[in-house]
């Protein structure tokens, strides 16, 4: 047998598996296995795939503005992620005291008013509001869908090529300072930390800003759309970063179409994987519905779907250190995966 011969290559052979460390950078074993060794008959526990279906369910903050979003997963290090449909502006200031914030926006147009300017958020935005910022959400063209991963680490722009993959100078917008919040009388402040809200009541408006005397607001926002992909010559290539924590214990990359093999099974060590799913017009593997999020725990077998599809699709990926888990308003919402095409698995009850 020829030596390319016994090395099948990843697109042709479903028995082909690599265990990962430390993501798409890290030492890497491949291995040809006699069988798919990514499918379960059952699971029993927590550490289990799921996917949930962001545009689909209740969401509290929808009909009540004064209500908070749902966490669907949290960290046992403190990375976090929920849902939000607000529809009319909050009634209060937010301030998050212990984690950074990226926002991703489904559905919908909002202003986000924060104490450095403000920032027009809409579909396809990733916004970028830093650990101690306050802001304030007020809904423009709503109803809105909004997934909110909260990261205890400092989150930047990071790509992984020095060019090409993402033009800060033109794609990354920074809110605008002449357009502040102006609102009278009393205000009202609500610190997020670990252990729940702190209500403040305060004189006046807690994001109110005559002028940025100087330095770079930390708020910025960038549309997945227009991050570039990245492939090689041989069809196998990482998806392309553009933002993540200097631990790299958190990171954002592109997973929209490209042409590029589909991957192999996969162990990945070190991380877990949400993969959001923006839009189509082309499915990518089972999910056709916008505003699909997945969630493979690190260390178990995935497979994944076909990223090379006749049209588009936009699609990220979150690779996080945090072991997460579904809180219990989780559970009520989140479906058992299969993690071949990443479709909902038999024995799912919805
Ligand atoms: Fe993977």
């Amino acid at each position: 047998m020829s030596t390319s011969e016994s090395k099948p290559h990843a697109a042709d052979a479903v028995g082909v598996n690599i265990h990962t460390r430390d993501g798409f950078s890290g030492d890497m074993c491949s291995t040809l296995r006699p069988n798919s060794v990514h499918e379960f008959a059952r699971v029993v526990g927590p550490h289990a795939p799921h996917r949930f279906g962001l545009c689909s369910m209740p969401l509290r903050d929808r009909a009540d503005a004064s209500e908070l979003p749902i966490k669907l997963l949290g960290g046992r290090a403190g990375l976090s992620v929920s849902a939000s449909g607000l529809a009319a502006p909050a009634p209060y200031a937010w301030r998050n005291v212990e984690c950074d914030e990226v926002h991703f926006v489904q559905e919908g147009v909002l202003d986000i008013v924060t104490s450095f300017g403000t920032l027009r958020a809409e579909p396809g935005d990733f916004v970028y509001i830093g650990r101690a910022v306050g802001y304030r959400l007020e809904p423009v063209d709503s109803p809105t869908t909004r997934l909110i991963i909260e990261v205890p680490e400092r989150v930047r722009i990071a790509t992984s090529l020095p060019f090409g993959v993402l033009d800060p100078g033109q794609k990354v917008v920074r809110p605008d300072a002449a357009k502040t919040s102006a609102r009278s009388g009393p205000g009202e402040l609500w610190l997020r930390s670990f252990d729940g809200i702190t209500k403040y009541s305060t004189p006046g408006d807690p994001l109110a800003l005559t002028q940025i005397l100087g330095g770079e607001p930390p708020v910025w926002k960038v549309n997945l759309t227009s991050i570039a992909q990245q492939t090689t010559s041989i069809r196998m290539s990482p998806p392309a970063q553009f933002a993540g924590t200097a631990s790299r214990n958190a990171l954002f990359f592109n997973l929209s179409a490209r042409a590029n093999d589909r991957p192999p099974h996969h162990v990945n060590a070190d991380y877990d994987e949400l993969i959001f799913y923006f839009r189509g017009p082309t499915a990518y593997g089972a999910i056709d519905a916008p505003g699909t999020l997945t969630w493979c725990p690190k260390g178990t077998v995935h497979w994944g779907a076909e990223e090379d599809v006749a049209g588009e699709y936009f699609a990220w990926l979150l690779e996080c250190n945090d072991t997460l888990r579904l809180s219990p308003e989780g559970k009520d919402v989140a479906s058992l995966m299969e993690t071949g095409l990443f479709g909902l698995h038999p024995t799912s009850a919805t």
